[in-house]
């Protein structure tokens, strides 16, 4: 039997047309594609995630010349905060901008590993934890749980 699976997503024009907390994080992720290491890709990518007390935590890529011992942005920010605060393991939402080797924005959208790693933490809260993207174009694409992203979802 043939089944079909469907996404709900929403798109925005613009950042301004997010609400003000969620323009500011998309602005934060804008704001750490400034803290990537990425002299090989020269692919700078900026991530920021906001917990439940309001607090946003940054990450970005961060490249090796062992290549798989980089990580992405996504796993930088979503990492780092529940390292530094386990205490509110909570996240609202998580913001991600790309800009490629000429500073231009590009569409950014999380790869395979960070959609499983965000999707542990969501799971861990127990309610969704929504995925705002940048495009090329400066419009958002808003994807309400990242359940969403990762159909038919690995876990122990
Ligand atoms: N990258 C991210 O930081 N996030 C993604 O979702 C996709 C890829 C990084 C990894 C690497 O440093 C560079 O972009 C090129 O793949």
């Amino acid at each position: 039997m043939e089944k079909t699976l469907t996404i709900k997503y929403k798109e925005y024009p613009s950042v301004d047309a997010l609400d003000a907390a969620d323009a500011e994080l998309v602005r934060q992720a804008i704001a750490a594609t400034e803290g990537a290491y990425a002299p090989y890709s020269g692919f700078r990518v900026g991530a920021a995630v906001r917990l439940a007390d309001g607090c946003v935590v940054r990450g970005s890529n961060q490249e090796n010349a062992a290549y798989p011992s980089g990580l992405c942005a996504e796993r930088t920010a979503i990492f780092a905060a529940s390292a530094q605060r386990p205490d509110m393991r909570d996240y609202e939402a998580l913001a991600i901008a790309g800009r490629n080797a000429d500073g231009e924005m590009c569409e950014a959208s999380p790869c395979g590993a960070c959609r499983q790693a965000l999707l542990e933490y969501e799971q861990h809260q127990g309610h969704p934890l929504r995925v705002l993207c940048l495009m090329a174009g400066g419009a958002v694409r808003e994807v309400g749980s990242v359940a969403d992203l990762v159909p038919f979802s690995f876990a122990l």
